[in-house]
C-alpha cells in the first residue's frame, strides 16, 4: 500500500490488511479528515485480492474516544444536516470484506459506533465501551441507539445510552457486545491470530456469510432464512466450494481461488 495518511498507520501481514487509528494527541477522535483516510483505506483493502480480512485498532490507551467534539462544538442544525460526516460509518458498514474491531482502552461515542460497524470486536482486557453523548446533550449520531441495542438488548442499552456509563470488556463480553476479551500482553496477536484465521477461509463465502448475517439486521426471519437459502445455493456455483469439499473427502488443505 503506497499512500500515506496522515491520522492512520496501514500495514498488511500477509492476508490481513490492518488499519490503526494513529492520532494520539486527541486519543484518536474521530473527525472528518480520520474518517476520510479510513474509508480511502478500507477501500483500498477492499479493493485489494490479497486481503482476506482487515482489522481496525487504535493504540494501547483509545481504539477511538467518540467524534471529534472540538469539530462539532459550533456546528449548526443546517450545517450538520449538510455534512457528509455521519456518512462515513455508512461508508464502512459498505465494505464487503470481514472487519475485526481490535479495541485497547476508550471505545466511546463515536468511537463505540465505528466498533460496532466492524463486523465482530474483540477486546483486551483494558477495554471500556460507552455511549456518553448524553453528557454533552446530544445522542448517538452514528447508529449508537440502533447498533447498540440490537447487540446488547434494550435494558443495557437504555442503561448506557441514558446514564453515559462506561462498560469493561468483561461486561461487554457478557452483554455480547465483543466476541472475545484476550489478555493485554498478548491482545494484538490474538486478534491478528483470529483475523489470519478468518482471512484464510474462501473468500467468496466469506463475503456471502458476511452479508447473509447483516441481513439478519434488515429483515424479517422469513426474509432472511429465504436470502441464506438463495445465498447458499449460490455458493454452489462457485469453484471453491468443489475445491472445500473434494478436500474435505480427500483428507487435505483446501487451496482456494476465490472463484
Ligand atoms: N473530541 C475531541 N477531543 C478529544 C475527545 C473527543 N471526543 N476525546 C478526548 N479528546 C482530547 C482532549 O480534549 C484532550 O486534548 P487536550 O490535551 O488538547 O486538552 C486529549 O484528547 C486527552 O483527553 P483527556 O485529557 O480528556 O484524557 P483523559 O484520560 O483525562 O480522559 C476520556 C479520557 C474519558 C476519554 C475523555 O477524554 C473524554 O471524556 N472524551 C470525550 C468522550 C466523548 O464524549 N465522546 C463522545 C463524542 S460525541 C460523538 O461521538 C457523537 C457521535 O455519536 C458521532
Amino acid at each position: 500500500m503506497d499512500e500515506s495518511y496522515a491520522n492512520l498507520i496501514v500495514s498488511q501481514q500477509e492476508r490481513i490488511g490492518i488499519v490503526q487509528l494513529n492520532r494520539p494527541q486527541a486519543l484518536n477522535a474521530l473527525n472528518s479528515e480520520l474518517m476520510d483516510e479510513l474509508v480511502r483505506a478500507l477501500q483500498a483493502f477492499d479493493a485489494d485480492d490479497s486481503i482476506g480480512c482487515i482489522v481496525v485498532t487504535g493504540s494501547e490507551k483509545a481504539f477511538a474516544a467518540g467524534a471529534d467534539i472540538k469539530q462539532m462544538a459550533n456546528a449548526g442544525v443546517v450545517e450538520m444536516m449538510g455534512s457528509p460526516f455521519i456518512g462515513y460509518w455508512d461508508a464502512v458498514q459498505r465494505i464487503a470484506k470481514p472487519i475485526v474491531a481490535a479495541v485497547s482502552g476508550f471505545c466511546l461515542g463515536g468511537g463505540c459506533e465505528l466498533a460496532m460497524t466492524c463486523d465482530l470486536i474483540v477486546a483486551s482486557e483494558t477495554a471500556q465501551f460507552g455511549q456518553p453523548e448524553i453528557n454533552l446533550g446530544i445522542i448517538p449520531g452514528a447508529g449508537g441507539t440502533q447498533r447498540l441495542t440490537r447487540a446488547v438488548g434494550k435494558s443495557v442499552a437504555m442503561d448506557m445510552i441514558l446514564t453515559g456509563r462506561r462498560i469493561s470488556a468483561q461486561e461487554a463480553l457478557q452483554f455480547g457486545l465483543v466476541s472475545r476479551v484476550f489478555p493485554t500482553a498478548s491482545f494484538m496477536d490474538e486478534s491478528l491470530k483470529l483475523a489470519a484465521e478468518i482471512a484464510d477461509k474462501a473468500p467468496v463465502a466469506l463475503r456471502v456469510a458476511k452479508e447473509a448475517v447483516n441481513r439478519a439486521f434488515e429483515s424479517t426471519l422469513a426474509e432472511g432464512v429465504l436470502f441464506e437459502r438463495r445465498a447458499f445455493n449460490l455458493l454452489f456455483a462457485t469453484e471453491d466450494q468443489k475445491e472445500g469439499m473434494a478436500a474435505f473427502i480427500e483428507k487435505r488443505k483446501a487451496i482456494w481461488q476465490g472463484k
